[in-house]
């Protein structure tokens, strides 16, 4: 039996979904809705599926199992709820939500109505991230003792102006982190684990939107090791995302989705792998492969069919919005800020 997907939000990223479940084996997208019913229309027309533009209407539909949300990111976590209290499966874009409340709450409602919950970070499962991650807990790096990100981007004020949403803080949750920067956060706290205090700086240097365009952290991980983060959108062309993770007994280097330094103790003449899907959103948020987005649904269908949790659970996706949100409050008070692993809690 195929899986029937629906999408609620037809803009820029649904249509990376619609490709991405075309190209999975095992699930089919059956139904679209937005708010613009032409827009519902145009991208369902290319897939045969219905369109809607009630997303309760697509909810209410049987043949619906999961329900991908690709709205703006405010209305993430009241969707995950809805979907899930009509018993379909999730897979929410980033971020999970925009508060810890309503990130904790539809982690909760997934549990609670017994539906899976994938929250996107499609850079997780490509192969060099596979690569460094596998690395990573066969301690090939030694004692771990840095863990960096830095995504340096850009983004045109017409990019803000385009999307009412983009650049708020009611629907973007904010700007450098919570929309861009996240990927990278969330790879950092999945290759070097928790982190439990940071101290940051955020503020809103070039463009004139509500949120920060330009941010700085430095973080320790619960590990012993330390690391910074930075993520901006403002900067003139844009860069490819780099992480870079280093040990006692090695070091890797990731651009991308590419590793370009692969320096461990005793495997110096190690082959590294070329990924086809590699491309980058530095400059373009549009100019990203749909292939990530392809093999986070393919785990989905896999989980839902072999009833195990996706790779990138909610309490995943809680985990990067708190860190997030600690960096931001560590601006505003001036001081450093205690990560809870009990904030993750539900
Ligand atoms: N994973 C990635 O690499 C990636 C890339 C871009 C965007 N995103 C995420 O995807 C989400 C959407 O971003 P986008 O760039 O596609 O935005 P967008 O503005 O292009 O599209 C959002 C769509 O949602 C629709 N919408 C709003 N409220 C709705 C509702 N109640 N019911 C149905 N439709 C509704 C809008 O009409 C619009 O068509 C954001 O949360 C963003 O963070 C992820």
């Amino acid at each position: 039996m195929e899986i029937g997907f629906g999408i609620i939000g037809c803009g820029l990223i649904a249509s990376f979904h619609a490709q991405a479940i075309a190209k999975s084996i095992g699930g089919t997208l059956v139904a679209v809705s937005d708010l613009s019913l032409e827009r519902a229309e145009e991208l369902a027309s290319r897939y045969h599926a219905k369109a809607f533009n009630d997303y309760k209407q697509l909810l209410a539909q049987p043949e619906v199992d999961v329900v991908c949300i690709c709205t703006p990111s405010g209305l993430h976590a009241q969707l995950v709820i809805e979907a899930a209290q009509h018993g379909k499966h999730v897979v929410v874009e980033k971020p999970l939500a925009i508060t810890m409340e309503e990130g904790r709450a539809a982690v909760a409602a997934c549990k609670g109505n017994n539906v899976k919950l994938a929250v996107i970070s499609q850079l997780r499962f490509a192969p060099a991230l596979q690569q460094a991650k596998a690395a990573l807990e066969q301690q090939k790096l030694g004692k771990p003792l840095l863990g960096d990100a830095y995504m340096k981007y850009y983004r045109s004020q017409d990019y803000y102006d385009q999307g009412g949403w983009r650049g708020t803080w009611k629907m973007d949750g904010g700007g450098a982190l919570m929309n861009q920067g996240i990927h990278g956060i969330d790879l950092l706290l999945w290759l070097m684990g928790p982190v439990t205090e940071v101290w940051g700086q955020a503020a809103t240097l070039a463009r004139q939107i509500e949120v920060e365009d330009t941010a700085v952290a430095a973080v320790r991980y619960a590990s012993g090791a330390m690391g910074v983060i930075e993520g901006t959108t403002s900067v003139y062309p844009g860069y490819n995302r780099r992480l870079e993770l280093h040990g006692d007994q090695g070091t890797i280097v990731l651009e991308e989705e590419q590793i370009i330094k692969w320096d461990l103790a005793g495997e110096e003449d190690k082959v590294l792998l070329e990924d086809e899907g590699v491309s980058s959103g530095a400059r373009d948020p549009g100019a990203i492969s749909s292939e990530g987005h392809r093999r986070q649904i393919q785990d989905m269908v896999a989980a839902i069919r072999e009833d195990r949790e996706p790779l990138v659970t909610g309490i995943d996706g809680l985990r990067a919005i708190q860190l997030i949100l600690a960096i931001y409050q560590s601006s505003r008070e001036g001081r450093p800020i205690q990560i809870k692993e009990e904030d993750l809690h539900v």
